[in-house]
């Protein structure tokens, strides 16, 4: 029985995991997206739900098989992102934010498809929420772990981020850097807290760096700073 609690740390607790990226609509056929392949937080979803915790997977624009045992909810926009995180936050215990979030929506959505005229064409762009900084400010016991992609500089924006969001972890990768980024299965992050870094990680599986992550927060959860 001792071995099966340590085996899985996150029993009772509930874990909600974005992952993909956002696609802010500009009509009905044409939207704004990213790169991202939603890979790394299905992994993230994969672990927490191996160590035990009930899992919330929010994913917006991916082409994968969902782990088994997890809830899945899938939406497109950062708007609908972040009430699908409101509606969890409450009982909430770990938001992981791996999602890939657009900064910026068209001001407007055409009900129509646009149609071509001038040879220019300007697309006028609002701010979205953020939604890890907004949750950052209201959390109370909540763990909140952050994501940074970063092409340089990625100490400084990581922490600055790290602060900035309020987060308990911030995880970052050089997007740079071979085998790290969006669409491949590998990873190369660092991991920070509000004392600087954490840990390194080599090139690894996304689902071994997912692991590591979640072991890390059901660690610091539960007391222990490893
Ligand atoms: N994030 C979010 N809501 C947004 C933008 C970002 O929740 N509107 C989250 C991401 O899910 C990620 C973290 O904030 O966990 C960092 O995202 P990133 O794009 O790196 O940071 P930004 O603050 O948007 O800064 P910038 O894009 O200018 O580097
Ligand atoms: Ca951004």
């Amino acid at each position: 029985r001792q071995n099966k609690i340590a085996l899985r740390p996150l029993a009772g607790k509930k874990v909600v995991v974005t992952a993909g990226g956002t696609v802010e609509r500009i009509d009905p056929v044409r939207y704004i997206s990213n790169d991202s392949s939603g890979k790394m937080g299905f992994a993230i979803a994969k672990a927490a739900c191996e160590l035990g915790a009930d899992v919330v997977l929010i994913a917006a624009n991916t082409k994968l098989a969902p782990p088994s045992g997890v809830k899945v909810i899938s939406l497109e926009s950062a708007k609908e992102m972040y009430d699908a995180v409101a509606a969890e936050w409450n009982d909430t215990d770990i938001l992981v934010k791996s999602a890939a979030v657009a900064d910026y929506r068209p001001k407007e959505v055409s009900e129509q498809k646009i149609k071509k005229s001038g040879d220019t064409m300007t697309l006028e762009l609002v701010k979205n929420i953020d939604i890890l900084e907004t949750f950052g400010r209201l959390k109370t016991s909540q763990f909140l772990i952050g994501f940074a992609a970063e092409t340089t500089n990625v100490e400084h924006y990581a922490m600055d981020k790290l602060h900035r969001k309020n987060c308990d972890l911030l995880v970052a990768n050089d997007v740079t850097k071979a085998g790290a980024g969006f669409g491949i299965d590998t990873n190369v992050v660092s991991i920070y807290d509000g004392d600087g870094l954490v840990e390194s990680l080599p090139l690894q599986s996304k689902d071994e760096v997912g692991l590591r992550i979640m072991e890390l927060a059901a660690q610091r959860l539960s007391g222990a700073k490893l």
